[in-house]
């Protein structure tokens, strides 16, 4: 994307905010409420528990948000049975943006693009973004430390900064944003959006339990653990969720032979379903309630941060 496509996709938004798909918690219902909130909405495929319904899911986020920008997230690793099947039918709805996770290949990109989609490519490390920048995707999303789900742990202003350097393309900070003032500063940092994940884990049309909503609205970063016991590979999850669970978050074994495995089972499923996951910027969510609701208060903080900066100035 050129700097005029992204101000354009920017002009479509209340605030230059996308939400981050996340595993189990989002849902049509919350894509919905998103993009009628002025952001761009988002949802992994997997989320609906087969193709059929994600057909179905797909086409009510059409009906209810019109020609509104929104995402879904393909798992684009070995161990995703629904890969192709998901895949055919996001192209059959023409899906303006898709999300890949995990090691994605330039054919899917390409099947993407020739379909007229956008592909955003998320990474935790300056090397990363440039293999997806050669895979030719529109969208970089740098996850930054502290990030919810698997996260990264390099520090946002280290990964912005070596990105910049070469990418002018769209670029997309995630990581610890729930609040206005960290939307406009990761615009300061050169990102053209904030990218949300974890504060939508307490809004009213997410997947998650009553007792989930309310420990987001109760902890803060203290509160979070980064642990690759679970999945195989480093995921933050709430510590009260672990103690919960009978475990001693500080004292964790990691289980030999794990690894990354999308369809669950096991550690994997009781890892997301059980064991909670969050990032660190939970601390700015105060009320659990609907995400249009959320995204007014974030729209609201937002301008004050920019009357504050002016001010400052
Ligand atoms: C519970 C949870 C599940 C997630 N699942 C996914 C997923 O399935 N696919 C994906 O690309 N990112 C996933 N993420 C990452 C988010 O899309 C996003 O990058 C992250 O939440 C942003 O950081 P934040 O939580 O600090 O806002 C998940 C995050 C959380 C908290």
């Amino acid at each position: 994307m050129n700097r005029e496509e992204i101000a354009a996709l920017k002009g479509r938004l209340r605030i230059p905010v996308m939400a981050g798909p996340m595993f189990i918690a989002s849902t049509a219902d919350l894509v919905i409420a998103q993009c009628k909130a002025g952001i761009i909405g988002s949802m992994p495929a997997l989320n609906p528990r087969t193709t059929e319904a994600l057909d179905a899911d797909i086409g009510r986020i059409k009906a209810e948000v019109g020609d509104a920008p929104y995402a879904i997230n393909l798992v684009a690793h070995a161990s995703n049975s629904r890969l192709e099947p998901d895949l055919e039918v996001v192209l059959r709805h023409k899906v303006p943006i898709v999300v890949l996770a995990l090691a994605a290949n330039p054919d899917l990109v390409r099947r993407l693009q020739d379909n007229g989609a956008l592909v955003f490519q998320d990474v935790v490390r300056n090397r990363h973004a440039q293999k997806a920048a050669q895979m030719g995707v529109d969208g970089i999303i740098a996850v930054g430390a502290g990030a919810g789900g698997h996260t990264g742990n390099i520090s946002p202003f280290a990964l912005v900064q070596e990105i910049r350097e070469w990418w002018d393309g769209l670029l997309i900070l995630s990581g610890c944003i729930a609040n206005g003032r960290s939307v406009l500063a990761a615009e300061a940092m050169g990102a053209d959006l904030a990218y949300v994940g974890s504060a939508f884990l307490a809004s009213e049309e997410a997947n998650t339990q009553a007792g989930f909503k309310q420990m987001i609205v109760d902890c803060a970063a203290d509160d979070i653990l980064v642990s690759d016991s679970f999945t195989g590979v480093k995921a933050t999850f709430l510590r009260p969720s672990i103690v919960e669970n009978g475990l001693d978050p500080d004292n964790l074994v990691r289980a030999a032979g794990k690894a990354i495995n999308i369809d669950g089972g096991g550690d994997n499923a009781k890892a997301w379903k059980e064991i909670w996951s969050a990032g660190q910027g939970i601390g700015a969510v105060k009320v659990a309630g609907p995400a249009g609701e959320w995204i007014g208060t974030l729209v609201d903080e937002y301008a004050e941060a920019r009357r504050w900066l002016a001010d400052a100035g």
